[in-house]
């Protein structure tokens, strides 16, 4: 049974309502505030880099399942078995495989270091929803 998982994002927050008329109507220039959930862990900067600086996401999204699983869906079925099952994903991204979210194989990444692995892995287990 497919699982819809409900992503409840706290969206960017309206920039709140200025009293003071400005006599030039200065864009606030605000940073997307969404998400200050996991963004604030410190393994979601150090990994996201990782994974953005790789092949991961032309295969995974957060939210969406293309090729391979949802980041969001890796979390939701793994992030209670951190930190043992950190190495375990972090070996499976370097020696791909496949079967446990279907028969799509996730390419092998030899040349990723299982430090860096641990690293991606502990970013995606951030996004437990
Ligand atoms: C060629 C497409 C592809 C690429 C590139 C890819 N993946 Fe995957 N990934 C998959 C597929 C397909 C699966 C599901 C494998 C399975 O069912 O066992 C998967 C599964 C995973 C899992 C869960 C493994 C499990 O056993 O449940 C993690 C974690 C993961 N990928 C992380 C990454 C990271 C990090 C990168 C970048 C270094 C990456 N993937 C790159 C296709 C890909």
């Amino acid at each position: 049974m497919k699982k819809i998982g409900l992503t409840l994002f706290a969206l960017a927050t309206l920039a709140a309502c200025n009293n003071d008329p400005k006599p030039t109507d200065a864009k606030t220039t605000d940073a997307p505030a969404a998400d200050a959930g996991p963004a604030s862990n410190p393994d979601y900067e150090a990994g996201l880099k990782l994974v953005a600086s790789s092949d991961c996401f032309t295969c995974h999204k957060v939210d969406d399942v293309i090729t391979g699983p949802s980041y969001r869906d890796v979390a939701n079925k793994y992030a209670s078995q951190a930190p043992d099952i950190i190495p375990k994903l972090a070996e499976k991204i370097i020696k791909g495989g496949s079967g446990v979210w279907g028969s799509a194989p996730m390419l092998a990444h030899p040349s990723i270091s299982q430090a860096d692995a641990e690293t991606m892995v502990k970013y995606i287990l951030t996004l437990k929803k």
